[in-house]
């Protein structure tokens, strides 16, 4: 297939897809189906900034059976091994749980069938000055997708298999899909990704000329697999462990984090805003689709956009966070009292001698109104693709707010995105106990009002 139909067939199916309405949680949730002797799975790894964070403590003062799954790891001829004794030791003291060690690495960047190169080796070969012009053998890349979803699905059989022997009959259980990357690991992509997520002036690179190569059409599937299908295969893959439950008294949920963008408060108001480019926002799109589709079906599936926090994940995205700073505003709308306050003088000790906080919200409302930045406030448009203007404007912005900071490594967003999935952990808990749909926005409103209430 040529790489223009392939692009049409994508966007078709994008468009056959119902649009997603914009669906904010209003309501404070506050039903608890899960107790102890119910079982929470992770179905993606923990780590110490990442939104399941706020989820587990959750299930761990709800008295739940914690479980997890490892992605595994890859030794140095890229073979994917189980961890060791140690590492697995590691990681269950890092969950409070015992983890199933099979590995789940999803996506297909470095599968192929025996004996041929995988798509990391293929992208080796491009260079930053050929890699727009370079063409991939895509009925080879499609084999290699199938040995990577095959290997995937078998792996997660396995794994499932485990997982029905922990299960009690007539228990909830609650799975959390938390899975999101697929970035292939070459030097190229690397230097790539840095322009278009982090570059301004010369060093810009704008993500449609990477939408727009094979080596972006290649990305984009991977992102897909990794960030969307296996939440289908997780739902597909425990079909047996949900149906046993129904059928002795307990019940399933699922949740997934999604992101599409959050409603933060800009001149007083609550306004949808996004970051942009978030390329892999297709992917996320999909991701909505498969809790839509199999909540038509009837099965509890949930897909919470999330605001934009800074985690292991998220820290490429330079202007990710400038996101955070207006929920400072939101906690004293959404009737904060002393602990709020508190939060402000905690945000003003991070900050150099002589900066006044305000100075800083006052630098992000102006940054809002910039019609530079006010342009991508588009939903429909949405995922957009970034120009050099909002580059220059964004990253600037950010790198400016930063240096007003007294150590880099402690930042007022650093401490905003551990209140933020604080927040999201409870709302996202009650919630999934009775979901009002299948896909959910938490944004500062909601986020702020949870945080009040819980301190
Ligand atoms: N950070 C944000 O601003 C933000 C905003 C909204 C939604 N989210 C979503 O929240 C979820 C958790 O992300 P996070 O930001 O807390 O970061 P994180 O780095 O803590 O979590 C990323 C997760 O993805 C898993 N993962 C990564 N590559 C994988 C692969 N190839 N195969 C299988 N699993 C893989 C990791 O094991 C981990 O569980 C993701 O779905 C992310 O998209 C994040």
């Amino acid at each position: 297939m040529s790489l223009r139909d392939w692009i049409l067939k994508q966007r078709k199916k994008l468009t056959e897809l119902p649009m997603s309405a914009l669906t904010p949680l209003r309501e404070m949730p506050t039903e608890n189906i899960f107790r102890s002797g119910d079982v929470f799975v992770l179905f993606g790894e923990l780590f110490g900034r990442g939104y399941a964070n706020g989820l587990i403590d959750e299930a761990r003062k709800a008295g739940m059976t914690i479980l997890g799954i490892t992605v595994g790891r890859r030794d140095d001829d890229h073979k994917l091994r189980p961890l060791t004794d140690e590492e697995l030791k590691e990681a269950e003291a890092n969950l409070g749980g015992r983890i199933i060690n099979v590995p789940l690495m999803a996506g297909f960047d470095l599968d192929a069938p025996e004996g041929t190169p995988t798509p990391t080796d293929l992208l080796a070969e491009l260079k930053l000055s050929n890699w727009q012009e370079a063409k991939l053998d895509w009925a080879h890349i499609e084999r290699c997708r199938e040995v990577g979803t095959e290997r995937f699905r078998s792996s997660l059989a396995t794994v499932m298999e485990e997982l029905n022997g922990l299960i009690p009959d007539g228990a909830n259980v609650f799975f959390a899909h938390t899975m999101a990357g697929g970035i292939p690991k070459t030097k190229v992509f690397l230097a790539i990704a840095n322009r278009i997520y982090k570059g301004r002036g010369d060093r810009f690179l704008s993500s449609r000329a990477l939408l727009d190569s094979d080596l972006g059409k290649l990305i984009l599937m991977n992102f897909d697999e990794v960030t969307a299908n296996t939440f289908e295969y997780l739902i597909e893959g425990s079909t047996r462990i949900r149906k046993r439950l129904a059928e002795t008294g307990g019940e399933a949920r699922y949740t997934a984090y999604g992101y599409h963008g959050t409603e933060i408060l800009i001149d007083g108001e609550y306004h949808w805003q996004t970051y942009t480019s978030y390329t892999q926002g297709y992917a996320k799109m999909r991701l909505e689709s498969h809790a839509e589709a199999a909540w038509q079906q009837g099965v509890k599936a949930t897909v919470f956009n999330c605001p934009e926090i800074r985690t292991n994940s998220s820290d490429i995205f330079v202007g990710v966070e400038l996101s955070l700073f207006p929920l400072l505003k939101a906690l004293k709308r959404e009737n904060g009292g002393v602990w709020a306050k508190e939060q402000w003088s905690i945000c003003q000790e991070l900050l150099q001698e002589g900066v006044q906080l305000e100075e800083i919200l006052d630098k992000i409302e102006a940054y809002n109104s910039d019609p530079t930045i006010a342009e991508f406030r588009n939903f429909e448009a949405w995922p957009m693709d970034n120009t050099a203007e909002l580059a220059e404007v964004m990253v600037g912005t950010s790198e400016e707010i930063t240096k007003l900071h007294k150590d880099r490594k402690a930042l007022i967003t650093d401490h905003l995105s551990s209140l933020v999935l604080e927040g999201t952990g409870p709302l996202i808990f009650h919630e999934a106990s009775r979901p009002h749909g299948p896909v959910l926005w938490l944004n500062h409103d909601i986020i702020a009002r949870q945080l009040n209430s819980m301190h």
